[in-house]
């Protein structure tokens, strides 16, 4: 691929304003558009993280329902806060929630951060969602930067430094700074969103109708899908793999690997992959398996290490964590992501060669491991 030239700095005054005129045309109502109040500004935005708009949508009309301002949410009971929560996944942000409406309500006097910086130093919070709230609900001039606006100015201004890259946050910051019209932050920042959600879509963006089609680089050079580049991520020569063993009675999980890494294709039980050596007690309190747990709606009635070894590829080197996890109700499969199956069967699938090591014994799992 030719290097693409450094976006042109200079000529980017027609941005902004093209942005906000396409913007008053466009009809997309959300509840939380418009409004001040940074409480439900920051409701929304939380919920938004890692959830689309259709699926969040409930989510916030229910929560504003329930617990209309910051005290009513930090004097509610743990429980009913997850129970609210319960199917948007990535639980944490619940438990972050309720961490940071507690702050606010009794440590600030129920009173909101109106600063970028007291904002992002609430639990939960971050660049993205501090800029949100900061020119949302005050007209701050922070630019928010989410995959959305990643996207847009990769393709318009040709950047192609990719995205996962550490300085990407820079080179796209400062850009995306540079943009933002000062004393119209709220609806730039909501222009660009929408913009991105409506015409500079991920997938065959509606480049005709585009406001930027004379500007845009990625359009002039055909090269809308190669923008925002994506790095394949740098593969990390020592992996750590963490299967849960599952125990129903008789019936465990197992999922079908995909095909663009190691075994491909091949049969495994539910994975967590972690970046670096966690020991049985890290493990079992970190956020990867506790929110593993919660999204999969399984509740351990045990659960413990049985073993860990390493298993040597070509260029691999793989710690493979085997776990226990001894449930009495079904847990939920996503649409068949986990398939439930007797413990027994399992023997007849294609396992790499290190899990067709471990021996699955009829009524309750017990690896036992044995040389090939
Ligand atoms: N995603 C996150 N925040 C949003 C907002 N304010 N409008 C549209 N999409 C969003």
């Amino acid at each position: 691929m030719a290097p693409v030239k450094e976006h042109r700095s200079e000529d980017n005054g027609f941005f902004a304003p093209a942005l906000l005129d396409w913007h008053r045309g466009v009809h997309r109502p959300m509840p939380w558009k418009g409004i001040k109040d940074p409480y439900r500004i920051w409701l929304s935005e939380i919920i938004l993280q890692q959830t689309r708009v259709e699926q969040g949508l409930p989510y916030y009309e229910r929560f504003v329902a329930a617990y209309p301002d910051v005290t009513a949410l930090a004097q509610a009971p743990d429980e009913a806060v997850m129970k609210l929560w319960e199917g948007l996944g990535y639980y944490s942000r619940a438990r972050n929630l309720l961490e940071a409406a507690r702050h606010v309500a009794f440590r600030l006097d129920g009173r909101f951060p109106d600063t970028f910086e007291g904002l992002r130093a609430l639990k939960g919070v971050g660049d993205y969602t501090a800029a949100a709230i900061a020119s949302f609900a005050y007209g701050l001039p922070h630019a928010v930067l989410d995959g959305n606006v990643y996207r847009v100015l990769a393709r318009v201004f040709g950047i192609d430094t990719p995205i996962q890259l550490p300085e990407a946050k820079r080179v796209f910051g400062q850009l995306a700074q540079k943009l933002l019209p000062p004393d119209r932050a709220a609806e730039y920042n909501q222009s660009i969103m929408d913009f991105g959600a409506l015409v500079c879509t991920p997938q065959k963006p509606a480049c005709p109708n585009c406001p930027f089609r004379a500007e845009c680089t990625a359009r002039s050079t055909g090269k809308t899908d190669f923008f925002p580049v994506k790095k394949t991520p740098a593969k990390r020569r020592v992996r750590y793999f963490y299967y849960l063993l599952i125990e129903e009675g008789d019936f465990t999980y197992v999922e079908k690997r995909g095909q663009k890494d190691i075994w491909p294709s091949l049969w495994q039980f539910p994975l967590i992959e972690t970046e670096h050596f966690l020991d049985e007690e890290k493990f079992l309190s970190s956020d990867a398996y506790k929110n593993w747990l919660e999204t999969h709606g399984a509740e351990p009635v045990s659960q413990s290490i049985l073993s860990t070894e390493k298993h040597l590829l070509t260029h691999r080197e793989m710690v493979l964590t085997y776990i226990a996890v001894k449930v009495e109700k079904p847990i939920n499969t996503f649409n068949e992501k986990y398939i439930r199956m007797f413990v027994k069967k399992v023997a007849d699938l294609t396992l790499p060669k290190p899990l067709k090591m471990v021996y699955i014994g009829r009524t309750q799992i017990q690896p036992i491991f044995f040389t090939i």
